[in-house]
């Protein structure tokens, strides 16, 4: 025998559909972020570990990736970033290669005719070493800087923070 559905019964259906799966919208992430503190054990304070050695840096500053979670919401994703990394004596300064006038990615040693500089193409911005912007090109402020530490003889990098090093 044929069970026919009624125009009733199809709504009820339908509307019980729409409302569970709006349902699980709010409570799903809800449960994500409970368990939040669970799924953060992966980087201890916060400090990345490159797979640079702490003893291969220079005082030339180099290009230092590392790959971070970026939490959008309840969704994650595997960014990666790069900082410039130099030797300064004992100290390891890393830069945020991130123009400071609109954005754009600085280079090492990108203007021929400014050597050891920090050069930006998109409007001609320079940054001396220390990522002090260089007065008169279009930069306002100085790059910023990342916190560096060590694990295991690996170079860490850590928060991003205001240039402290450019006076
Ligand atoms: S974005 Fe770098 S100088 Fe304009």
């Amino acid at each position: 025998m044929s069970q026919r559905v009624t125009r009733r019964q199809f709504l009820n259906y339908s509307l019980m559909g729409v409302g569970s799966f709006m349902a699980a919208g709010i409570v799903l992430p809800m449960g994500r972020f409970a368990l939040d503190p669970v799924f953060k054990s992966g980087s201890a304070g916060g400090m990345i570990t490159t797979s640079v050695k702490i003893s291969e840096l220079k005082e030339e500053p180099t290009k230092v990736d590392f790959k971070f979670e970026q939490k959008d919401a309840w969704y994650t994703s595997e960014v990666t970033a790069f900082a410039w990394v130099y030797k300064d004596g004992d100290n390891v300064v890393a830069l945020s290669p991130t123009c400071k006038h609109l954005g754009c990615t600085v280079n090492w040693n990108g203007d021929k005719e400014n050597p050891n500089q920090f050069f930006c193409p998109c409007h001609n911005g320079r940054y001396e070493k220390n990522g002090k912007n260089i007065p008169g090109t279009p930069p306002l402020a100085p790059l910023d800087q990342y916190e560096t530490g060590e694990k295991g003889g690996m170079l860490t990098i850590g928060k991003k923070h205001p240039n402290e090093l450019a006076k």
